[in-house]
């Protein structure tokens, strides 16, 4: 909520839709959600250097990365969640402005949560892609031991094990990741997320 004396500036800009034509992109947000060690990370940044080589200027906004930096004051309750996503979901909008296309890496463990990135966002920019690899896929594989933390009482509201995770109902693109097939995915997702762009 807008606090009483806050008077935000409103964009004086009307046609930033017209330098897409100059980009040559439209600015769009792709948003991963996933289990932990469901692939996002990896198949976001194959996704990105795709992109790239195609002449497209993208930005990861990664998890980890972000809690490292910008939203480091934030911890795994239900309430940091929420605040993580907002704020992710405000940063997106202002790359958005740039005309950048935002790759976003995070758990969004929850229809409410990924509701309100998608409403901040805007319903038309905001592509979600579900990376479904199972839990007992993700346990399996756990690339930072954090599964075996987590059964261990070590890490508490984990996600998938002491948190919830609700599956996506209606995402853009939903993909099997349990046998990762990364080059064959990222091409299923471009063809998906930038129609445009001709393979033959
Ligand atoms: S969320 O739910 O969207 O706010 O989470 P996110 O910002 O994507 O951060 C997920 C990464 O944080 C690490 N980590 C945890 N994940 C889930 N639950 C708990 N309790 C937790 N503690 C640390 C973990 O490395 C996650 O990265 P990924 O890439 O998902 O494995
Ligand atoms: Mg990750």
């Amino acid at each position: 909520m807008i606090g009483d004396n806050i008077h935000p500036v409103f964009d004086k800009i009307k046609d930033r839709k017209s330098k897409e034509i100059y980009l040559k992109q439209r600015a769009k947000v792709i948003w991963f959600t996933g289990l932990s060690g469901s692939g996002k990370t990896t198949l976001a940044s194959a996704l990105e250097k795709r992109l790239f080589e195609l002449n497209y200027f993208c930005q990861i906004l990664d998890g980890d990365n972000v809690r490292s930096g910008i939203n480091k004051n934030l911890k795994f309750t239900a309430e940091d969640r929420i605040e993580n996503i907002r704020r992710i979901a405000e940063v997106s909008k202002l790359f958005m402005n740039c005309g950048i296309i935002l790759i976003c890496a995070f758990i969004s463990p929850t229809n409410k949560i990924r509701e309100m990135a998608r409403e901040i966002i805007g319903d038309e920019d905001y592509l979600e892609v579900f990376v479904n690899t199972p839990l007992e896929v993700c346990e399996n594989r756990d690339p930072k031991g954090l599964y075996k933390k987590a059964r261990a009482g070590e890490i508490k509201n984990f996600t998938g094990i002491s948190a919830p995770f609700e599956a996506p109902s209606h995402p853009f693109v939903e993909i099997d990741n349990s046998n990762p097939k990364i080059d064959e995915t990222v091409k299923e997702l471009l063809k998906a997320i930038i129609p445009e762009i001709k393979f033959d």
